[in-house]
């Protein structure tokens, strides 16, 4: 059975504000104080609100709050008829506020306020930062838009709901947001498209991380994947077992011996351009649960190793954002999807598994299993002669114990596209830090009795190694990142306001897009 995906609660549109176009309904607005040329106001709701919010601001700050604190929570003022409206939450916009990062975790404060106060309906007096951010209004809007919506995700489909709520629950508990404008603009209208669809998808790859192994084997993730690409020009074939031995993945195979469950190999394929243009691929590791195989894990936390398929979640919410947002661009997703677990035919440590390309490797740690069912589906990727190739994996603890749960881990030598990369990062705000991989690194992953080994002969630069080890099935000449998203793909709402405190976060998805843009 594949996965649903957990609807969507909120709905975001745009609206005129002028008297005419008021929806009586609509109980709430959401306005944003500003410093003006002697105090800190309100604009953007015509002058006599203004007027009168301005006042309201003006007490609030005299008792003590600031801006800043304005902009972190705001603040939720029930008061009879403000022309129509009956409740008021008030967002400071203060000189910290100058990037398209500032409006995400804006618009994640603003949903975060109205959620807490049960407002299901609400306007939102958008002149004021379009004010603010002029030179790109359909971008600020849309970052905006992002946060809000990326801030509503909530995985909750696995708590049955108590019985006094059920009745409520009949009832559609969709929240809707209007940002009011002063006049149509179609580019703004894009920008909030654009932004609903990369947070579908975003939301889509979290659903697939949170899942548990028991609910999302391999077979489940594949067949999610062809159920939520269905309508799209996504073209998506799946590997069973015998295709993968077929077509000689050994690792992939290797990894899946322990396990009472079979492997699979997606194949996501787009073309929005033509035939002769070289693909953008991306690869993700997909383990469904690694539990360390023969050489296993410690029992504590444990239970976060389901997600450990977030790499190949990432690839997946990457493609389908593309083919949804109709990039002229041709792209491929890879993902090796396997359980690592200590069956009866799992493998040993010493045991020999031969890649794809031939390459030999010796498994002296099976719980080193990423890089295994990576090095088959990197080989295949380099077939494709790609412009470049990105893959994303929660690879190593070591990745973590560096940049912790901050930044993303980007491992390359090409200081060109590590130019690239870091500015796709700056542009969708996830932090993104870059990595050395040496050739001193790669002779730490040479082999004893085979070609390679999947664990360093030397301690330290477990990341970096692991990154080496992945090299080793690119082409020279092709221009390829590995991402290792071991920190940042769960648990980072302490970090970032618009990813949930627990759970996955989703990480990459937007900055693959991004990169897909570059280089498509
Ligand atoms: N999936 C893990 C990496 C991981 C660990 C991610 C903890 C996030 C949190 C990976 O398969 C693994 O077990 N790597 C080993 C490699 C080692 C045996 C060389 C690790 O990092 O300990
Ligand atoms: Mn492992
Ligand atoms: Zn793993």
């Amino acid at each position: 059975m594949p996965l649903d995906q957990n609807a969507s609660s909120v709905q975001i549109n745009v609206r005129l504000r002028s008297a005419k176009a008021r929806d009586p309904k609509c109980t709430t607005v959401v306005v944003f104080a500003r410093k003006g040329k002697t105090k800190s106001e309100v604009s953007g709701m015509g002058p006599e609100l203004d007027k009168r919010l301005s006042e309201i601001v003006a007490s609030i700050l005299e008792n003590g709050l600031s801006l800043e604190d304005l902009k972190k929570a705001g603040t939720f003022l029930r008061l009879a008829d403000l022309n129509g409206y009956q409740n008021v939450a008030v967002f400071g916009l203060d000189e910290k506020v100058k990037t398209h990062e500032d409006l995400r975790r804006l618009g994640a404060s603003v949903l975060a306020c109205l959620k807490s106060n049960k407002v299901t309906d609400a306007d939102i007096a958008f002149g004021p930062i379009a004010t603010l951010f002029k030179s790109s209004l359909a971008d600020a809007a849309q970052a905006f838009v992002e946060g809000a919506l990326l801030a509503a995700y909530d995985f909750n489909k696995f708590k049955t709901k108590k019985k006094e709520d059920s009745k409520k629950d009949e009832e559609p508990k969709e929240t809707k947001l209007h940002l009011l404008v002063e006049k149509k603009n179609t580019a703004f209208d894009k920008a909030i498209d654009t932004a609903s669809t990369l947070v579908d998808c975003v939301n889509f790859t979290r659903d697939l991380g949170n899942t548990p192994g028991n609910l999302m084997t391999p077979e489940i993730l594949a067949d999610s994947t062809v159920k939520k690409a269905k309508g799209t020009a996504l073209k998506v074939t799946i590997w069973d077992r015998a295709r993968i031995v077929k077509e000689k993945f050994g690792g992939l195979l290797g990894v899946s011996l322990g396990s009472a469950v079979d492997p699979r190999f997606i194949i996501m394929e787009y073309n929005g351009a033509a035939k002769s243009k070289k693909p953008v691929c991306f690869v993700g590791k997909g383990l469904t649960f690694d539990s360390g195989g023969i050489s296993i894990k410690p029992s504590a936390a444990m239970e976060e190793m389901k997600f450990d398929k977030c790499g190949g979640a990432t690839v997946i919410g990457t493609m389908l954002a593309i083919a949804k947002l109709k990039l002229k661009i041709n792209a491929v997703g890879f993902v090796p999807a396997t359980e690592n677990m200590p069956g009866p035919l799992a493998n040993k440590p010493g045991d020999i598994l031969t890649a794809r390309n031939g390459k030999t490797v010796e498994v002296d740690n099976t719980d080193a299993e990423g890089r295994l069912i990576l090095m088959d589906a990197l080989s295949y990727a380099t077939e494709h002669k790609p412009a470049v190739i990105f893959d994303a994996a929660t690879l190593t603890g070591a990745c973590v114990i560096a940049l912790g749960n901050i930044h993303t881990g980007a491992f390359t030598r090409d200081s060109k596209l590590r130019k690239k990369i870091l500015e796709a990062a700056d542009n969708t705000g996830e932090l993104v830090w870059p990595m050395p991989i040496h050739d001193n690194h790669v002779s730490d992953m040479k082999g004893t009795y085979a070609d390679l080994c999947n664990i360093s002969s030397n301690r330290g630069a477990g990341a970096s190694t692991a990154a080496a080890f992945l090299e080793q099935f690119v082409d020279k000449e092709i221009p390829w990142a590995h991402f290792d998203i071991a920190g940042t793909a769960w648990h980072v709402g302490n970090r970032l306001n618009y990813c949930s405190k627990k759970g996955a976060s989703g990480s990459m998805v937007r900055t693959f897009v991004e990169l897909a843009r570059m280089f498509g």
